[in-house]
């Protein structure tokens, strides 16, 4: 064992939790839960063995936290809405904890890119203002995606429907939602949750002025489209108290939008920033597949580290880093306090541990078949010559 990449192999602590190193899993949707949203044991496995593989923290898939507003918005997307999924997740986070890992779960709603098929007959998509995503609910038509998902003619494109604009009363309504579930989580054993609020999902409709046309206390200024994720995170951390881990997951991207910017760039994450200082969050997360850019031809600053000196938060580097190097740099440079790795511990859960054994190791390229057709026991995605891990006793 070599000691290499010494700030990413140190502890840290959010909340009242140490963190055996500072490599998060990031949270990856699998749509594997029953269809009524329990997890599985299936479940269970795939993220032991990645805490297994020596993550300090685990992020859970985006799960819907209430059965109201649209919020679910995927099939197969586990919920923490009920007592069947307390009980499911609750095989999860055992199975986690007895590899030392903490594990949170990510807390989503949907909004305007939610699965027709999720909601209720009649029933609208909710989002900041009455608009409409132009995405659909799988990532591309090309020949590839056809071929993995062995689906022959045309294409069966899921688009989403008119939202609506949420109403005050409903956007009060949708935080409670976020806190119930938010206790539910710890219920099941969870230490903590992320709100999410990237990716196209409802925070993020509210957060992003292309989404957010609102002239109300919601909309207008970036302090205005904050305020939906200030009070989760407020309501959030009332409900499950200060010894819990709470972040707050942010992002240019959606998933109906992989080129999305915030107009404003730098300085509308700073703004941003700002607004959530004092929000209840332990650490913002910044998703991205790249985490030192910023799409803003004005400022070479990375969003991440604009982010983090404006909120006066740690902040979770997520997108691209797929190396120890390039980890410790995103945490050295003042980018980031922890990384979140997604792809590489995807495909490779034993990532960390490679990485601080300093193993040479051949990176197989991501690929989305690994998505689509998961392997049966979800240990190894892909395949590697993977060492056989000793595990030192003191990780
Ligand atoms: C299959 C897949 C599922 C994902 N699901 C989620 C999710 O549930 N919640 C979320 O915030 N991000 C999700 N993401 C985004 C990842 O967390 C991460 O931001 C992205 O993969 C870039 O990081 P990486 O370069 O380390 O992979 C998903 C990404 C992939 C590839």
């Amino acid at each position: 064992m070599i000691e290499a990449f010494p700030t990413l192999f140190s502890t840290i602590k959010l909340a009242d939790h140490t963190l055996a190193n500072r490599i998060a899993m990031a949270p990856l949707t699998r749509q594997m839960a029953e269809p009524d949203g329990t997890p599985t044991e299936e479940m269970a496995a795939y993220y032991a063995r990645r805490a297994r593989g020596g993550c300090g923290l685990i992020i859970t898939e985006g799960t819907y936290e209430e059965d109201a507003f649209g919020c679910r918005a995927y099939l197969s997307q586990p919920g923490i809405a009920n007592a069947k999924h307390v009980a499911g997740w609750r095989k999860v986070t055992d199975a986690v904890h007895k590899h030392g890992s903490a594990i949170i779960l990510q807390l989503m709603h949907g909004g305007r890119v939610t699965d027709p098929r999720c909601l209720k007959p009649g029933e609208q998509p909710v989002s900041a203002s009455a608009t409409q995503s132009q995405g659909w609910t799988l990532y591309s038509d090309d020949g590839y995606e056809k071929e993995i998902r062995q689906i022959e003619g045309p294409w069966p494109k899921v688009t989403f429907g008119p939202a609506r604009a949420l109403t005050v009363a409903e956007i009060g309504d949708v935080v409670r939602g976020f806190a119930d579930g938010a206790r539910r989580a710890v219920e099941a054993g969870f230490d903590g949750v992320e709100i999410h609020g990237a990716n196209g999902y409802l925070i993020y409709q509210f957060i992003h002025p292309t989404t957010n046309q609102r002239n109300d206390a919601f909309g207008g200024s970036a302090q205005n489209n904050a305020r939906l994720a200030v009070m989760t995170c407020e309501a959030v951390r009332a409900a499950i108290g200060p010894s819990k881990i709470v972040t707050l997951r942010l992002s240019q991207d959606g998933v109906d939008d992989f080129t999305g910017a915030w107009p404003g760039g730098v300085a509308y994450a700073h703004e941003i920033g700002k607004a959530l200082r004092g929000c209840g969050a332990d650490a913002l997360h910044w998703a991205s597949f790249n985490y030192a850019e910023n799409r803003d031809p004005s400022s070479s600053t990375p969003m991440p580290k604009a982010l983090r000196a404006a909120s006066g938060l740690p902040m979770i580097a997520n997108g691209g880093i797929d190396d120890g190097a390039k980890a410790e740099a995103a945490l050295t440079s003042g980018a980031a306090d922890l990384v979140a790795v997604g792809r590489p511990t995807f495909a490779q859960p034993d990532w960390p541990y490679i990485v601080r054994s300093g193993a040479p190791y051949e990176w197989a390229a991501f690929d989305r078949k690994y998505v689509i057709r998961p392997p049966v026991d979800y240990g190894l995605a892909y395949p590697t010559r993977l060492l056989d891990p000793q595990w030192p006793a003191e990780w």
